[in-house]
């Protein structure tokens, strides 16, 4: 049914204002925009003064919780995004949530348990897994004979350089008190998931594993119909103790029942002029393709099949993933369906738990927390 659906936007920092707030807008036969909530009360304002219609805002995500005409909320806060979507799906909110969604694989399993018994959709932002040529990648995939690497590689430049030349509203303006309580309960989480790791093990984890490798991680679970089994992780150049500037690079190496291996790797090329992103299949009869755009700027991915048949490019696809996975998101709300993404995702993050116990025993450190007891 093509009704449009109210939503809260909370988060209105970058990717909100470059892909969902623009998507939403074009999309008005789907979404309307009922109500935002940012901690920085001037962009807030700023972004609800630009919206059409009126538009509840507010600093506390709470209150647009409570909006008795909000119906869903899309939860774009930095970080992970556990306590916002709990908090929504208490109140009989459908969410959308970007990833990560958890940093433990409790939270995640828990949101999934809370979103089914309530009825309501909870979706993860894992717009890669949208690609308008995803099905053809599939198809591809059966055409190639038996396979024998996925090799999925991320070539990743500063993040000025992804952002581009966009020109997003920030302020600063934001009362400390509130990423502060965020930074503690993520701290919380990740002793949670790791034990008492060196500071340093525990921002690879969030800030580069969860906010980024997890694309990887999920894009194979997806496509490739399991998480496949970690059987090595590498990491260069050594972390440095105390608080780390920028992300090292590493690379992890998996494989599937039935032979498959399956080779990660994530640079970090700070000054390398473009973000780049490919996934690759190869089988005894072929080879596969599969490239992704910069994701801030709202292209589509592009696939080539080389198998002993043919050789097939295809044509990019004309709707950006931001926008399919939306179209998911309201299709799911309007045909009254009880979908969960949580569960892939306790999935994904069980599988980077894994990555940082592989990686730390190399140093000589043990994980504690889920890390260890999943073992
Ligand atoms: N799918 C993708 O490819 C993709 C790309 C970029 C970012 N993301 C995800 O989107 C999220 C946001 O990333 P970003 O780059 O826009 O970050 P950002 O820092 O630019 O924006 C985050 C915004 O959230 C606000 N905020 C933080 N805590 C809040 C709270 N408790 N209540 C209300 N507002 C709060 C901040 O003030 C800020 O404006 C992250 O989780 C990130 O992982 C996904």
């Amino acid at each position: 049914m093509n009704r449009p659906i109210s939503v809260g936007v909370l988060g209105l920092g970058s990717i909100a204002q470059i892909q969902h707030l623009p998507n939403l807008a074009r999309m008005e036969s789907r979404f309307r925009v009922a109500a935002v909530a940012d901690i920085s009360p001037r962009l807030t304002q700023r972004i609800a003064d630009r919206l059409a219609g009126e538009v509840f805002a507010s600093t506390d995500w709470r209150e647009v919780c409570a909006h008795p005409e909000v119906e869903a909320v899309l939860v774009l806060t930095s970080g992970a995004h556990e306590q916002i979507s709990q908090g929504a799906l208490e109140a009989g909110k459908h969410v959308f949530a970007e990833k990560p969604l958890c940093l433990t694989v409790e939270g995640a399993e828990r949101l999934h348990a809370l979103a089914t018994e309530k009825g309501l959709v909870l979706q993860v932002g894992y717009m890669k897994l949208h690609e308008e040529l995803l099905p053809d990648l599939e198809e591809g995939l059966n055409t190639i004979g038996d396979l024998r690497l996925i090799r999925h590689s991320v070539y990743h430049p500063e993040h000025s350089t992804c952002l581009g030349p966009s020109d997003t509203l920030r302020f600063d303006d934001i009362d400390p008190q509130a990423p502060a309580e965020a930074a503690a309960f993520e701290e919380r989480r990740t002793r949670q998931a790791l034990g008492d790791l060196p500071p340093q093990w525990g921002w690879l984890y969030r800030e580069v594993l969860a906010a980024s490798f997890i694309h990887t991680v999920s894009f194979i679970r997806g496509v490739m119909g399991g998480i496949p089994r970690l059987t090595g992780a590498d990491l260069w150049p050594p972390l440095p103790t105390g608080s780390p500037t920028e992300p090292p690079s590493f690379m992890a190496r998996a494989e599937f029942p039935g032979h498959p291996r399956v080779e990660m790797s994530w640079l970090w090329l700070p000054a390398t002029p473009a973000y780049r992103e490919v996934f690759e299949a190869h089988g005894t009869r072929g080879s596969l393709e599969f490239r992704f755009p910069n994701p801030y700027f709202g292209r589509t991915a592009t696939l080539v099949v080389k198998s002993a048949d043919a050789a097939v490019c295809h044509p990019p696809g004309i709707e950006s993933a931001f926008t399919r996975e939306l179209k998911v998101f309201h299709r799911a709300i309007t045909a009254g369906l009880s979908s969960s993404d949580a569960a892939g995702a306790a999935q994904d993050t069980a599988f980077l738990q894994d990555m940082v116990a592989t990686l730390t025993r190399r140093e000589g450190l043990a994980v504690g927390g889920e890390a260890e007891t999943r073992r």
